[in-house]
């Protein structure tokens, strides 16, 4: 590969051979390596004796340069091995912000996909409304080109399965801008998780709140930023979502919700809870992991992660020594690298280009993985839309007050030695499946995932 190519014309004619389902990797979207390259074609991959990339130039090119596109140029046009060759939005550099980057690079902006195709490239980073996210995603998949697809991978679920479809069948690597996961609180948190010091993990709590923003208007919130938390929820724990039950409300006045709480369990019997909004002045990216041996916080706003460890000293006060829960201990604030996460994230997607690898583990957010974020986005939405609520009473059926609204075990109000509701699992019941039955009007993830 070579990384001295002259930039074409933005209207050079070739568009990218379509691959054949057999071919087995983005780097086979060029020509044969035999054959001369036709200007503007992919840089043809050179192979070691695995068959795998040799490291290179990679020309790559960016679609949508809206508030995200506009971040995604910054680091493509400074990314080590990689040849920022050309980027596309209809609307041309809508914040004109990016005219003296682009320029300074020699990247045109085009109005449409075809003509970033015709530019030759080995890879995409796809930033344009989501809703757009399938129908360009399969263009390049469909031209043999590698992707890097803005969260959430789509609308929908079944459009992210058509999606993971394309790339799969064609051996190109395809990955999803979670860029959550790539944090370094985050990472430092998973590490810790990994290493056992937390013990048993009981809770995962986010929160992720924040004011409107105007330009998304093809999604509601639990698809574009809920999404960031079931991802980065299930990769610190390593367990997939078994159950949920939502509420959402739309207070904008828009087509979609603004405003989603999340109850679930996962696979492994952790609970976890999520309160996501774009009705709020006041900004946060939350993630509490409660376990045995205290509470881990991330900060992904700061990028800090602060251990709060249960207390091993007895405490001297009596009132206190009755309590049977944990104590407060020590508060640790770790100190860590702090990378751009958005920076590490494009490493990681070149390296699998590179490496023709788009395995869970390689390092990005798989296809596979953005899909089932998506599926668990679906049913919190199927969720919030059921009907099966079980009403609250509103207790004055006892006189006697004990089955006023603070007994709150029944819905007739009979008092604290009435039966546990159906809807509560029998108590010592610890399994996963036990914990996981309180939660009523519950959407059952692994049907969406089947
Ligand atoms: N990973 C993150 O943290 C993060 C943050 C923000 C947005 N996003 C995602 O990035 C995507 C874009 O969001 P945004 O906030 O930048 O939106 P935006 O509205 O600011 O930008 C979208 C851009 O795409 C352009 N566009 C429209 N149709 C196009 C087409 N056919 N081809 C190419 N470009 C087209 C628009 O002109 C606009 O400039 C969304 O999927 C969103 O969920 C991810």
């Amino acid at each position: 590969m070579t990384g001295s190519r002259a930039k074409p014309a933005p209207t050079a004619p070739r568009a990218n051979a379509p691959k054949t389902a057999d071919a087995p990797r983005a780097a086979d979207a060029g020509p044969p390596v035999e054959a001369p390259a036709p200007a503007g074609a992919p840089v043809a991959a050179e192979r070691g004796a695995d068959g795998r990339r040799r490291p290179g130039t990679l020309r790559a090119g960016l679609i949508g340069l809206g508030a995200m596109g506009r971040n995604h140029a910054r680091i493509l046009s400074s990314l080590e091995g990689v040849e920022f060759v050309g980027a596309v939005d209809p609307a041309g550099d809508p914040h004109g912000s990016l005219r003296g980057l682009l320029g300074a690079h020699g990247v045109p902006v085009l109005p449409e996909v075809a003509d970033l195709l015709a530019l030759g490239v080995d890879y995409a980073v796809v930033a344009c409304p989501t809703g757009l996210h399938e129908e360009v995603g399969l263009q390049l998949a469909a031209h043999g080109v590698c992707a890097l697809i803005e969260k959430p991978l789509a609308h929908t679920a079944q459009a992210a399965h058509r999606l993971v479809r394309a790339f799969e069948e064609r051996g190109l690597v395809a990955g999803v801008g979670h860029v959550e996961r790539f944090n370094p609180a985050l990472q430092q948190l998973r590490s810790r998780l990994e290493a056992g010091e937390l013990g048993e993990v009981f809770q995962v709590v986010t929160r992720r709140q924040g004011p409107f923003p105007h330009r998304i208007a093809d999604v509601g919130v639990v698809k574009d930023l809920a999404t960031h938390d079931i991802d980065l929820t299930s990769w610190i724990t390593g367990a997939a979502y078994a159950s949920l039950s939502a509420r959402t409300v739309s207070k904008s006045g828009r087509e979609h919700e603004d405003m989603v709480a999340v109850v679930g369990s996962l696979v492994d019997g952790t609970m976890v809870s999520h309160l996501v909004n774009w009705l709020s002045p006041l900004k946060e990216r939350f993630t509490a992991v409660t376990g045995e041996r205290g509470c881990f916080v991330a900060d992904t706003l700061t990028a800090d992660l602060t251990f709060h460890a249960n207390g091993a000293v007895a405490t001297e006060w009596e009132a206190l020594r009755a309590f049977r829960g944990v104590a407060e201990g020590d508060t640790v604030r770790f100190a860590f690298p702090k990378r751009e996460p958005l920076a590490v994230e494009h490493e990681r997607f070149r390296d699998a280009v590179r490496a023709g690898q788009a395995a869970e583990g390689c390092g990005i957010v798989t296809i596979r993985e953005g899909l089932r974020t998506v599926e668990v986005s679906a049913a919190v939405l199927e969720s919030a839309r059921g009907t099966s609520d079980l009403a609250v009473p509103h207790g004055a059926a006892d006189p006697s007050g004990a089955g006023g609204p603070d007994a709150g075990t029944g819905a007739g109000g009979a008092g604290r030695e009435a039966a546990a509701p159906a809807f509560l699992a029998p108590e010592g019941d610890p399994s996963p499946a036990g914990r996981g039955a309180s939660a009523h009007r519950s959407a059952h993830v692994a049907e969406h995932t089947a």
